[in-house]
């Protein structure tokens, strides 16, 4: 189903992406040589139950943690661990808040310590790719429009978008429709409304796009072990133009 959000709703919206903010600027400050992913998942939890507000991704579909973090080679889904982040990794910090009712959601990819320029480009290009898809999330657009411009811009510079991973409607429900490709497809030519609130996410990858799920039933990896990026932001369309909830980029 998809849900067009009253500007009661998105105001909630706003105030859970607030919260969503301050744990990613949170958790950054944290992100050095050293630490493990399952610290900064602590550190993002506590920030969270400190606003009265509830990690959206644990407990859903069993997920068992409040961050998913994904590092190089790892797409989306990975699970904090005893990892130790080390020089030269990027890590995904993907994190959603629900917060009087109604979820929000957010990614960045960080470098740890000194990172490749090879990195650094693709980790740049597609924030690049997240932002001019921001720009077109306007009512004159549609979903398909969302999908090209990101896959036009990644491919131009010679990466590849993963395929099987999108956007998102979002609001009561962690995933509403509209579905969002980050490439072309004639199934999602809807016409972007105000009222709608979406995730646009991203998720691109260094060299192949092939992926599979790793023995935990969660974890997303390359096969090629290219190294991946992801951002996203939670948006809402409102006067024909959309407003970026989440502020952590
Ligand atoms: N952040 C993912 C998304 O954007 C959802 C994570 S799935 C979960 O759709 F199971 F980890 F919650
Ligand atoms: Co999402």
């Amino acid at each position: 189903m998809m849900f067009l959000k009253t500007a009661e709703e998105i105001e909630l919206m706003r105030k859970g992406a607030d919260i969503l903010t301050q744990v990613h600027k949170e958790v950054v400050t944290h992100v050095k040589p050293g630490i493990t992913t399952a610290e900064l998942d602590k550190i993002a939890e506590t920030v969270i139950r400190d606003h009265n507000a509830i990690p959206s991704f644990k407990g859903y579909n069993g997920y068992p943690a409040t961050l998913c973090t994904s590092v190089n080679e790892q797409v989306i889904h990975g699970i904090p661990s005893h990892y130790y982040l080390k020089d030269g990794d990027i890590l995904s910090i993907d994190c959603g808040v629900y917060y009087q009712k109604h979820h929000t959601d957010a990614a960045n990819t960080v470098p740890i310590g000194n990172i490749s320029k090879e990195l650094l480009n693709l980790l740049s290009q597609t924030k690049e790719a997240l932002y001019l898809a921001i720009e077109k999330a306007t009512t004159q657009h549609t979903i398909e429009d969302l999908g090209h411009t990101i896959e036009q811009h990644i491919k131009k510079h010679n990466y590849h978008v993963i395929k099987e991973y999108g956007g998102h409607g979002i609001g009561k429900h962690l995933h509403e429709e509209p579905h969002i490709p980050n490439y072309p497809t004639t199934q999602h030519q809807e016409k972007i409304k105000n009222g709608m609130v979406l995730a646009i996410e991203p998720i691109v990858s260094l060299g192949q796009p092939d992926i599979y799920e790793g023995s935990d039933g969660w974890t997303v990896q390359t096969k090629d072990l290219s190294p991946t990026a992801h951002y996203e932001h939670t948006i809402a369309i409102i006067n024909n133009q959309p407003e970026i909830l989440t502020k952590h980029l």
